[in-house]
């Protein structure tokens, strides 16, 4: 977890929030590689869960809605996480945080006086207007909702018919006790979300919850996270949210522990009952409240892991072995020796016409073996080389990131053999 986290901020993937005035608990910044990897993701994501299916379409809500939402939603009431005070220093902790209370217990020489648990309600507050009192409303607590409200409106203005999803992907914020784990656990975050509406009934909404689960760890798969360091865990009763009838979180096998990162929720018809929509089938006439699976994900929790699972070391070298869909550059362009005018110009042509195609990046410093060093070190899938034969017959050398083996290639062959890569 040290090294990634140090390479996280080393190479510009995280910064701490407002690291300049001491950082802000719970807040992060994603810098140049990180905002690549990130939009990657969530690109990624979009194109199995929207483009790659008939039966979504996607949208994006306001982060502010009506506070009258959150009241309908039962987040004002049920989001709440029960906190324990410590008596000593009026400290704040999760009560089921059996680690963290431990370890705050050491901080007191092993003394504890603590309060009963007490519940607190994890929604940001904010306050609008320019006049006092000025009006209470909530950063959302799950974007989901954003979804909900607006179930009509897409019905009413596209041709969906159930069973039918909407796709989002945007920030929700909570008022965490005890952020940590770099990203894991963030006041502001981002999630990428499905809400699947189908018609109520147990065994077929039991078989599209089976068929999304398969779905969502498979796409994790796809883009190379680790089977074994995947698993499912199902909600016990008590620790279900306030909307789920039933639900199961994918987790990782964290250097701090199998954590969730994504959870498949039943929500059965709470959402759109609770706000007075319905559904209406124009062929039969018939009218019902739908029920709804959910696939939500965190991107920042994803990232994360797909940090962590890709980090490798070879020796000396240190290899972020990201799937190269995922990677922030796809190729790294070098010319053999910065001083050779030709090379630099030929390598340089190379760049430009690649930069058009897909997120490269120019490399002349230091040595090749120090260039090699460090887009491995970021995940870069491939480097290319202009030589001095390169002059001569217009091929380069091309690099494998994890295999470290070259393989010379036709200069105009290079945009076909990339995209082939990328598959
Ligand atoms: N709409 C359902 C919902 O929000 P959730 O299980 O509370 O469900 C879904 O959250 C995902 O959002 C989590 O699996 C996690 O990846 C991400 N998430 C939740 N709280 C987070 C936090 N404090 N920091 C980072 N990611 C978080």
């Amino acid at each position: 977890m040290e090294k990634v986290t140090s390479l996280a901020k080393r190479r510009g993937f995280i910064f701490q929030g407002s690291e300049i005035y001491g950082g802000y608990q719970g807040f992060w910044d994603y810098g140049p590689l990180g905002v690549e990897l990130k939009n990657n993701i969530k690109k990624e994501w979009w194109k199995s869960m929207v483009y790659g299916r008939e039966d979504v379409v996607g949208m994006d809500a306001a982060i502010i809605m009506n506070p009258q939402v959150w009241e309908a939603s039962g987040h004002l009431k049920a989001f709440s996480d029960p906190l324990v005070e410590c008596k000593i220093c009026h400290k704040r902790f999760k009560s089921d945080d059996e680690t963290v209370i431990k370890n705050h217990e050491k901080e007191h020489g092993d003394k504890s006086d603590w309060t009963e648990p007490k519940q607190f309600n994890t929604l940001t507050e904010v306050f609008l207007g320019t006049t006092e009192p000025k009006e209470k409303a909530y950063l959302r607590g799950e974007i989901t909702q954003g979804v909900f409200v607006n179930f009509k409106n897409v019905v009413d203005s596209t041709r969906v018919k159930i069973p039918f999803g909407i796709a989002q992907i945007g920030k929700a914020f909570r008022n965490e006790i005890t952020p940590g784990n770099l990203t894991f656990r963030s006041r502001e975050f981002e999630q990428m979300e499905l809400e699947y509406f189908v018609k109520p009934d147990e065994k077929d909404s039991e078989k599209t919850f089976e068929d999304f689960k398969k779905i969502r760890i498979g796409w994790y798969e796809s883009l190379g996270i680790k089977k074994a360091k995947l698993r499912f865990h199902d909600h016990e009763p008590e620790k279900r949210a306030h909307y789920a009838r039933y639900a199961t979180d994918i987790e990782y096998e964290a250097p701090f522990g199998w954590s969730e990162f994504e959870g498949i929720h039943h929500r059965g018809d709470f959402d759109l009952k609770n706000h007075g929509l319905k559904y209406r089938d124009e062929m039969t006439g018939e009218e019902f409240v739908p029920w709804v699976i959910e696939t939500s994900g965190g991107v920042d929790r994803a990232l994360l892991f797909f940090l962590i699972d890709s980090y490798s070391e070879d020796g000396e070298r240190i290899v972020l072995k990201l799937n190269p869909r995922l990677a922030p550059y796809k190729v790294a362009v070098f010319p053999l020796l910065k001083n050779k005018p030709e090379l630099v110009e030929k390598a340089r042509g190379i760049y430009k016409d690649l930069k058009e195609k897909f997120n490269i990046v120019w490399d002349d410093r230091g040595n090749i073996g120090k260039r090699y060093f460090a887009q491995d070190e970021i995940g870069t899938p491939w480097c290319v080389t202009v030589d001095f034969q390169s002059l001569d017959d217009d091929t380069v050398t091309v690099r494998d990131r994890d295999s470290a083996k070259q393989v010379r290639i036709a200069i105009d062959k290079l945009p076909e053999y990339f995209q082939n890569g990328l598959k």
